[in-house]
């Protein structure tokens, strides 16, 4: 593998309001477009989920924070040294996308809360984004205070004081702010030097078991292949745990629903991996960090359309156990973000939306007493005792974020 396309070994979110600038921001750190989905991952299996690799390098010649930087030449002409390749995990700004943010953060290793300088703190999203890192127990966090060339020095101070005083009392409290400008590519050293000092990538022991969670699935065959060069399913994901090889047998949970003599039921999938990519390039083995791409020997009908994302692959046999119903211990937030009424107890009967890993499922209420709750799911879910869960209700017309649980043995 040459630097250029080293594979990533941390996921970094990327969160905020709609419009303050994540995209710009990735643009900026890595000249790549966040934006683009899966037409171009239909061919070679080069994936996108909203999500953009850059590799941080420094020119050591030079003081901090200059020294950091994306460039591949310093400003004396010779060449940069790579530090490590980071992946951004794009989080969607918009209202209507709070699940997919959820099943996005349970990867991120850390994340990047943009503000923008030009508006009042916090918009809707800020908040909200902020409360799921909180849920989901992201504490490496640094704050990108955007947009700093459209207001002026006393504005970009007092914007700066509102975020501090924001965050305060979060997860978020004491990060670092740094005020930049992702259009114009100004302070992008410092943030990149903040980055590398708050979200280190993560210990990890090669040895465990191989844990992919799934968020998304492809059939990647154009309409009329014929059955000889036909190519199979394609999983989209992170590696959380151990390592994925090329040829290697994997399981699926929970797997497919079958049905035998008027019941169904839930069956783990076996298949093998029959190609890998990370980075942006084939390998013969893949590390927790950045997307992959898994071909794999399942008929493509089976994964078209997303249809297994939310499942967890790994060994056969190695994997969490699959969930119809569960019990869950429930921290139910004092209010909603942005509502000024509190949170009221869960009741049976109600519909939750439940976000578990990557998977996102809908479930029905079957008990609830204080602190604690039954539910019965539409679609079951692969996890571990303990894992935790976010919790939406349906408010008018849109499911909000209400609290958290931690699933039960
Ligand atoms: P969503 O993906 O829709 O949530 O938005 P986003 O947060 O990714 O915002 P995006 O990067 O698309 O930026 C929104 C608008 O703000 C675009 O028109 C950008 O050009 C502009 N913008 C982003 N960063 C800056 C900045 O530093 N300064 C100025 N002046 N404009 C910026």
């Amino acid at each position: 593998m040459t630097d250029e396309h080293r594979q990533p070994e941390v996921n970094i979110g990327l969160v905020g309001h709609v419009d303050h600038g994540k995209t710009t921001l990735v643009q900026a750190l890595s000249g790549e477009w966040t934006d683009q989905h899966s037409e171009e991952m239909k061919r070679g299996i080069s994936i996108r989920l909203g999500y953009a690799d850059a590799t941080f390098r420094q020119c050591p010649d030079e003081d901090e924070p200059e020294k950091y930087t994306v460039d591949e030449e310093c400003p004396d002409g010779s060449p940069s040294e790579p530090l490590r390749t980071v992946s951004f995990v794009d989080a969607p700004g918009h209202e209507t996308l709070m699940a997919t943010m959820l099943s996005g953060a349970s990867i991120m290793d850390g994340a990047v809360l943009v503000v923008s300088a030009s508006e009042p703190v916090p918009q809707a999203q800020t908040e909200e984004h902020l409360m799921a890192l909180d849920i989901i127990g992201i504490d490496n966090i640094v704050i990108a205070q955007n947009k700093v060339d459209l207001v002026d020095r006393e504005q970009a101070a007092e914007n700066y004081e509102q975020i501090q005083e924001f965050v305060s009392g979060t997860v978020a409290e004491g990060a670092p702010i740094v005020p930049v400008s992702a259009q114009q590519g100004v302070n992008m050293d410092v943030l990149i030097q903040a980055i590398e000092e708050e979200i280190p990538t993560p210990d990890r022991d090669p040895s465990e078991d191989a844990q992919m969670l799934v968020a998304r699935s492809f059939d990647i065959n154009r309409p009329g292949t014929t059955w000889d060069s036909l190519m199979g399913g394609v999983l989209g994901g992170s590696l959380v745990e151990g390592q994925l090889h090329d040829g290697e047998d994997i399981e699926l949970r929970p797997g497919r629903e079958v049905e035998e003599g008027g019941q169904t039921e839930w069956r783990p999938v076996e298949t093998t991996v029959r190609s890998l990519q990370a980075g942006g390039e084939d390998v013969e083995e893949a590390t927790p960090g950045g997307l992959l791409g898994v071909g794999t020997g399942l008929d493509p009908s089976l994964t078209k359309g997303d249809a297994l994302a939310g499942q967890v692959a790994g060994p056969p046999g190695t994997l969490p156990p699959t969930f119809e119903q569960f019990e869950m211990d429930v921290d139910l937030l004092e209010r909603i973000v942005g509502e000024t009424d509190e949170v009221e107890e869960i009741s049976t009967g109600e519909p939750l939306m439940l976000t578990v890993g990557t998977a996102t499922t809908v479930g029905s209420v079957t008990s609830a007493r204080g602190g604690e709750c039954e539910v019965a799911l539409k679609r079951p879910v692969c996890a571990e005792p303990g894992a935790k869960i976010a919790i939406n209700r349906r408010v008018g017309a849109r499911w909000r974020l209400i609290g958290v649980g931690t699933l039960r043995e």
